[in-house]
């Protein structure tokens, strides 16, 4: 099996750990809140067919430097990470959730640079006052309790509840991975994604004009972006095809891999024919 290599390459105003394996078509994987790289692992195998550019976002895991301060400077970050990594071509860009809603700004500020695009347990609108509000308070917490308090307010809001989910054999391995990743992002990052996630736009507009090809995938049990948020999202946006994944909860590519790689190869068909 390809094996990542990591890099640490100057970024705008930054530095930014990037991990990347294989040749050929590049898939940018853009990881949620608040964890890193790590959460694509089940994606390596890809890297036999792809060009697989799997950063940690500013601030998290591997990469230096504050927080982000808005979902703009992360995607523009992506695209002269891009730069960074000698990527001149169009790119497929993937984002989970907050990677999500840093795709879909890709895909507006810098259509140039994408291929296609793949929407995975997200969302187009922006935040509640309510959620906005949550926000705020999680943020504060963590800066008293640390990030466990994190870690426990959001695993079990992260993966599927049914009993055939919490029975698959890798689960304890998927919660630890979660864990691990969750308390070892610094207090202050998690604080600035909430307030920039927090002000995030409304992109329901903006993805009306998106003009190359869009996957949509969400797990069947996802808490935290339930099904009916992405079937919007096919809805509104012009070339979008939907899979909804049974046994999967928001971290559909760690609880259920295997269907999720093989959506993305056969979708990626569309883009190389
Ligand atoms: C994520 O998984 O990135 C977060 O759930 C995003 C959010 O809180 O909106």
């Amino acid at each position: 099996m390809t094996s990542f290599a990591t890099h640490h390459v100057a970024v705008r105003d930054t530095r930014l750990a990037v991990h990347t394996a294989g040749s050929g078509l590049p898939l940018l994987l853009l990881h949620g809140f608040p964890l890193d790289h790590g959460m694509w692992a089940r994606q390596e195998p890809l890297a036999e067919r792809v060009r697989l550019i799997v950063p940690d976002q500013r601030g998290f895991g591997g990469s230096t430097g504050p927080g982000p301060e808005s979902m703009e400077q992360l995607a523009d970050d992506a695209v002269a990470l891009l730069d960074a990594v000698h990527i001149a071509t169009p790119a497929v860009v993937c984002g989970l959730s907050m990677g999500g809603y840093v795709a879909q700004h890709v895909a507006a500020r810098h259509p140039d640079r994408v291929a296609a695009l793949v929407l995975v347990d997200t969302r187009l609108e922006a935040d509640t006052p309510e959620v906005r509000a949550g926000r705020v308070d999680l943020a504060a917490k963590v800066g008293r309790l640390g990030q466990s308090l994190v870690a426990e307010a959001m695993i079990p809001r992260l993966l599927a509840t049914s009993a055939e989910a919490k029975a698959a054999p890798d689960r304890a391995a998927i919660e630890a991975e979660l864990q691990r990743m969750i308390v070892s992002q610094p207090v202050e990052t998690i604080q600035a994604a909430l307030a920039a996630i927090g002000g995030r736009p409304d992109m329901t507009e903006a993805v009306q004009q998106l003009r190359v090809p869009a996957l949509l995938v969400v797990g069947a049990e996802d808490a935290l972006t339930p099904p009916a948020c992405m079937e919007k999202a096919e809805q509104l946006i012009p070339d979008a095809r939907l899979l909804v994944v049974p046994r999967a909860g928001h971290m559909t590519p760690l609880e259920a891999p295997g269907v999720f790689n093989a959506a993305l190869l056969e979708f990626l068909k569309l883009v190389t024919a």
